[in-house]
């Protein structure tokens, strides 16, 4: 799934134009993004977490598919915040209807590093996909 929303403008979010690493925790899963292979082409902005965690294998749900109309991408950035894009009125607006909610919390559909700073982000454990191979009661 993915695609556009009509009803909402588009971020003003440049894709990272140098190295840089990001890790995921629980998982703590890094990977290493080289901007000449941006964007990753998954679900929301170019370049957005959403995009670099499915690149790295982890799982973070994005029920809306990325188009900044749900709150299930919610993330915590808790290192390299500054390197990202702002929010948009729109991404604090879906936010706000979000749980566990802080002031490190953004969207990773929305969050687009620029590549200035090494990230960490935390997956709450609400929001960590749990459809993998494998899981099953
Ligand atoms: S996936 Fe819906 S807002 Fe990010």
């Amino acid at each position: 799934m993915g695609g556009e929303n009509p009803y909402i403008k588009p971020a003003d979010a440049p894709m990272a134009t140098q190295k840089f690493k990001i890790t995921f925790l629980p998982e703590n899963v890094t990977l290493e993004v080289d901007p000449a292979d941006l964007p990753y082409g998954r679900d929301g902005l170019p370049g957005c977490l959403l995009d670099l965690a499915e690149e790295a294998g982890v799982a973070i749900d994005h029920a809306c598919g990325g188009v900044c109309a749900c709150s299930t991408c919610h993330v915590y950035v808790r290192e390299g915040l500054e390197s990202c894009n702002s929010s948009t009125d729109d991404e604090e607006d879906m936010l706000d209807e979000a749980r566990g909610i802080e002031i490190t919390s953004r969207l990773a559909c929305q969050c687009v590093p620029n590549g200035s700073k090494n990230l960490v982000v935390e997956i709450p454990s609400w929001n960590r996909n749990l459809v993998k191979e494998g899981h099953g009661d």
